[in-house]
């Protein structure tokens, strides 16, 4: 619910400056929004196209604070220094923002002066996120008899703007969306539950176990079948060693 909002406060905040942008010019103004993670890096990458013999490129952020500045057959400059060394720009025009804070969070603005004098820009709504937290996993038992074990789980991260999802047996549950799942089993020997908490910039995965009869647990108590198998392909890569060290 509140990663829906921020994500429409974004979107909102792009078309406003969009549209106050082409109340004085009729140009369409490219603008899409990045997310990024706190202490991550983003690549702000243009869609316009910009031509080989440019005047000058300059790059904007919230409007009167120049960032960066490239003419043509010279090297760049970064004018007010308030990213200190964290902006890099790739001579294909993407700008590089690294170990991003909660502040870098704004409009970037491209402009690109071509050979004739004339302006092209484009926006950034750069979005940075906490990355997520890994969750804690919880259970609630409703009902333990006539064989049925019922109960609800709980996913449990300290953040805010996050989304849910769920997987039972690693299939997923379509529609479950909320920080908890109710669960009936009564024929199953053992069941697995994954929940993914996500924001538009990283996720992190939650797991609890079922065994019969009603028993929960967040390690699994079964062999994983991939470490079985890597198992036996390391004593057959010993058993081979074995066979060559003898030959030799
Ligand atoms: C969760 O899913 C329901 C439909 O199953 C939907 O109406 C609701 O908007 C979703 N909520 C979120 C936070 O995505
Ligand atoms: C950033 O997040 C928004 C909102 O969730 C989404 O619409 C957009 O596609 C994301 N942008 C990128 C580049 O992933
Ligand atoms: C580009 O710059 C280099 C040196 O910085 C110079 O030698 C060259 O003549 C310049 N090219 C043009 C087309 O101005
Ligand atoms: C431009 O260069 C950067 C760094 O080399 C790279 O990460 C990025 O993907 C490139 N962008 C395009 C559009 O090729
Ligand atoms: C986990 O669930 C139990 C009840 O089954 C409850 O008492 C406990 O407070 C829960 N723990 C957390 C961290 O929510
Ligand atoms: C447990 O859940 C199942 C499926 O929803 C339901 O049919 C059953 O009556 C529940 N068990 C009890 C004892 O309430």
């Amino acid at each position: 619910m509140l990663g829906k909002m921020a994500a429409a406060v974004a979107t909102f905040a792009c078309l406003v400056v969009l549209s106050s942008l082409q109340a004085y010019e009729a140009t369409e103004v490219l603008c899409s929004q990045v997310n990024g993670t706190v202490h991550g890096t983003v690549y702000l990458t243009p869609k316009l196209s910009v031509p080989e013999k440019y005047q000058q490129i300059t790059w904007w952020f919230n409007e009167p604070l120049m960032i960066l500045i490239k003419k043509w057959n010279q090297s760049e400059s970064y004018p007010g220094d308030c990213f200190h060394h964290r902006l890099r720009y790739h001579e294909n025009h993407t700008l590089e923002i690294k170990q991003l804070q909660k502040q870098d969070s704004g409009t970037f603005r491209m402009e690109v002066e071509d050979s004739q004098s004339q302006e092209t820009k484009e926006l950034f709504q750069l979005v940075v996120y906490d990355p997520v937290p890994k969750p804690r996993m919880n259970f609630t038992t409703r009902v333990n008899e006539d064989g049925w074990c019922n109960v609800t789980l709980a996913c449990i991260v300290s953040a805010t703007q996050v989304t849910y999802r769920w997987c039972e047996n690693e299939k997923d549950l379509v529609g479950k969306n909320s920080s908890t799942l109710d669960v009936a089993l009564k024929s199953e020997s053992h069941a697995s539950y994954k929940c993914i908490v996500s924001n538009p910039a990283s996720e992190e995965t939650g797991f609890i176990y079922y065994r019969s009869p009603c028993t929960w647990n967040e390690k699994n108590s079964a062999v994983p079948l991939s470490l079985a198998r890597k198992t036996a392909d390391s004593i057959l890569a010993f058993g081979f060693l074995l066979l060559v060290h003898n030959w030799v």
